[in-house]
């Protein structure tokens, strides 16, 4: 029986790697590609492995810096020495795929072993519970920004809740569209604006929203910095969200944000990282009506600059809100 081997020696003997990252893309295929009820293995005896301990062994082998493929081959392997007698019984990874699976899987492991995001790889991204496509070339959403559209929509929320019918929202540096997305979703009264200066990002938002919010953002290509973009609206928005460039000049980002992110999405300009972000909150004072909110991601050291320019800029009040690891993380600022 397979039961009482030392499954991560017995892993680790049987193909070497240090892969502890791909643990993700382990459980993403366990959950997506390969059908639970279908792992399982026969052992001399016809005792069947229950698929919780194959997810055990697999996990204890990643643990301990097995790779991926190691830790597939050595399942096999493992299986079928403890069911000498029953021959060709090997693990059944995935009942019913067809035979170029393998090759299709190694190959998708092998792009996330070269760092590709795995946002890329399986196209998809999730903000506040909603699913997004992730494309190349657009910015993948970040778990920080979680709580940067949670102010954002609670301060939509507040201003419905004192009788607005409609709450008017701006999202300046929109991205994918996923935090106009979950502002439309979350605040059904919103009037979302979103704006973008990256076409292939514009497109993707456009393509996001209609899919979760059909009809309910209007996302507009063009610099959300220039006075002429969104002048119609000037002195009449209730809230502005945006996370805009702010990584600073020479800031060394880590290897998958440095070769898969835009670098229109990272540097904010200037040796701060703060050129955009200040245009962004100084075209969000003429935005603004008297009383509307903005709320801006920033990096956990540019708080203070933050809250100092907000106030030099016409905003009655500025702090800073933290992240979920506590750190500061946005802007909050009063008209
Ligand atoms: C850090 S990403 C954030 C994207 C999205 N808001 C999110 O949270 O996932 C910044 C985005 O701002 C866009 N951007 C940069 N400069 C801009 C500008 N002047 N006007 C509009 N969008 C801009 C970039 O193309 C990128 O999509």
């Amino acid at each position: 029986m397979l039961v009482g081997a030392d499954p991560t020696a017995l892993l680790l003997d049987g193909g070497l790697g240090s892969a502890v990252g791909v643990l993700g893309i382990v459980l993403m295929v366990v959950g997506h590609l390969v059908t639970r009820r279908l792992i399982r293995a026969a052992t001399a005896d016809g005792d069947v492995v229950d698929e919780a301990l194959v997810l055990d062994l697999a996990a204890s082998a990643l643990s301990a810096g097995a790779s991926v493929p190691g830790v597939l081959t050595a399942l096999g392997q493992a299986l079928e020495e403890e069911s000498a007698g029953v021959v060709g019984r090997a693990l059944l990874l995935a009942d019913g795929a067809d035979g170029d699976f393998p090759a299709a899987y190694d190959a998708l492991v092998l792009r996330r072993e070269c760092r590709e995001p795995l946002q890329h790889i399986i196209g998809r991204m999730w903000l506040r519970g909603a699913e997004l496509i992730s494309r190349p070339g657009v910015f993948i959403v970040r778990p920080e920004t979680e709580v940067v559209a949670g102010a954002a929509i609670e301060a939509a929320r507040e201003v419905m809740a004192g009788g607005g019918g409609v709450v008017l929202t701006a999202d300046l540096c929109t991205g994918s569209g996923a935090i106009a997305a979950c502002l439309a979703k979350e605040v059904p009264g919103a009037r979302v604006v979103a704006v973008e200066i990256s076409e292939t990002a514009a497109s993707l938002a456009r393509e996001n929203c209609e899919r979760l919010v059909p009809g309910r953002v209007e996302v507009i290509h063009a610099d959300a910095t220039d006075p002429l973009v969104l002048h119609d609206l000037n002195g009449q928005v209730d809230v502005v969200v945006s996370n805009p460039p702010y990584v600073p000049a020479g800031a060394v980002e880590d290897t998958e944000t440095a070769q898969h992110e835009p670098t229109v999405a990272l540097y904010g300009g200037g040796p701060d990282g703060l050129d955009i972000p200040v245009d962004v909150l100084v075209r969000s004072v003429a935005l603004l009506r008297t009383g509307g909110v903005l709320v801006m991601e920033h990096d956990h050291e540019q708080g203070a600059l933050l809250r100092a320019a907000a106030l030099g800029a016409g905003f009655k009040q500025a702090e800073t809100g933290q992240d979920l690891t506590g750190r500061d993380r946005y802007l909050r600022a009063v008209r």
